[in-house]
């Protein structure tokens, strides 16, 4: 396969217009995405689907509403699991959540790119743990409408549930089948919605914003944009977590305070 340094005019002409088609069709900027990875994974497709030119795929993923579905997924990357990076969600549960539960009423907390759901799952579950009862603003977004349909079920396999304690796997999941299913009382909790982090509005005054694995795709100025756009969106003393590869190096620049690793605290 070619790299995207070595294309010629033709074939840098053909990849640079469909990126413009799948703009025109779903307000998704291609060119946000770091240029190298994205070549080569959308290459991929073309050449699965058998064809030779983009112009061709374009033509395919139009017309065809199931290729589309392929595309949106395979660009995306859904890979996820409840409880990811335990140790993490260990200090989400100790310090993080019971610091922010001091402000004693109920919080507004997004996860964004929540793929499956694992992620706002986790969350309902800690916080049902730490403050039973109480109704907090559980919101979980993503680019990709067939994975939040997948999401809403809160269905999941043994691996994606393989570091959920032994406590919360008794109260907050049943077997279904091979699978496991988040208890009805808890996926009621969330409200998923589709939202490209890229091009659509924030909400405000999230206590809480959670945004792992996802930027690992984004240019730098891509990022640099969310991440101010995250600090806006969240109340003084709102914390934004990030994934284990994506520590924001110019986090004081931005307004943020880092006392564990991984989470910013917006201090001004
Ligand atoms: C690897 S998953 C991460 C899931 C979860 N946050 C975790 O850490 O386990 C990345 C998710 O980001 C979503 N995503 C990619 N680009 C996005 C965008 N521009 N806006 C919103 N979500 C996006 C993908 O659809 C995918 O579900």
């Amino acid at each position: 396969m070619q790299e995207w340094t070595e294309l010629n005019s033709t074939q840098r002409a053909d990849y640079e217009s469909f990126v413009q088609q799948v703009y025109k069709k779903s307000g998704i900027d291609l060119n946000l995405y770091k240029s190298q990875q994205m070549y080569r994974r959308l290459w991929g497709m073309v050449e699965r689907a058998n064809l030779r030119s983009f112009t061709d795929y374009f033509a395919l993923i139009n017309r065809d509403s199931t290729e589309w579905a392929t595309f949106l997924d395979r660009m995306t990357i859904n890979v996820s699991e409840l409880f990811r990076n335990p140790e993490k969600w260990e200090e989400m549960r100790l310090k993080v959540l019971p610091a922010l539960l001091q402000r004693g009423r109920p919080l507004r907390i997004w996860s964004a790119g929540c793929s499956i759901g694992a992620e706002p799952y986790t969350l309902a579950m800690l916080l049902d743990d730490l403050k039973p009862g109480v109704r907090h603003y559980l919101l979980a977004t993503d680019i990709d409408q067939k994975i939040l349909e997948r999401a809403r079920q809160g269905l999941f396999t043994e691996t994606d549930i393989r570091s959920v304690p032994a406590s919360y796997r008794s109260r907050y999941l049943r077997a279904a089948g091979s699978d496991f299913e988040v208890v009805p009382e808890l996926r009621q909790r969330v409200t998923f919605r589709k939202h490209n982090l890229l091009a659509d509005p924030f909400e405000k005054d999230f206590d809480l914003i959670v945004c792992r694995n996802v930027v690992i795709y984004f240019t730098e100025e891509a990022k640099d944009k969310l991440f101010a756009r995250f600090h806006a969106s969240l109340t003084p003393g709102g914390v934004l977590f990030v994934g284990g590869t994506e520590r924001i190096f110019n986090y004081r620049e931005i307004g943020f305070e880092s006392r564990i690793p991984f989470f910013y605290e917006r201090v001004h």
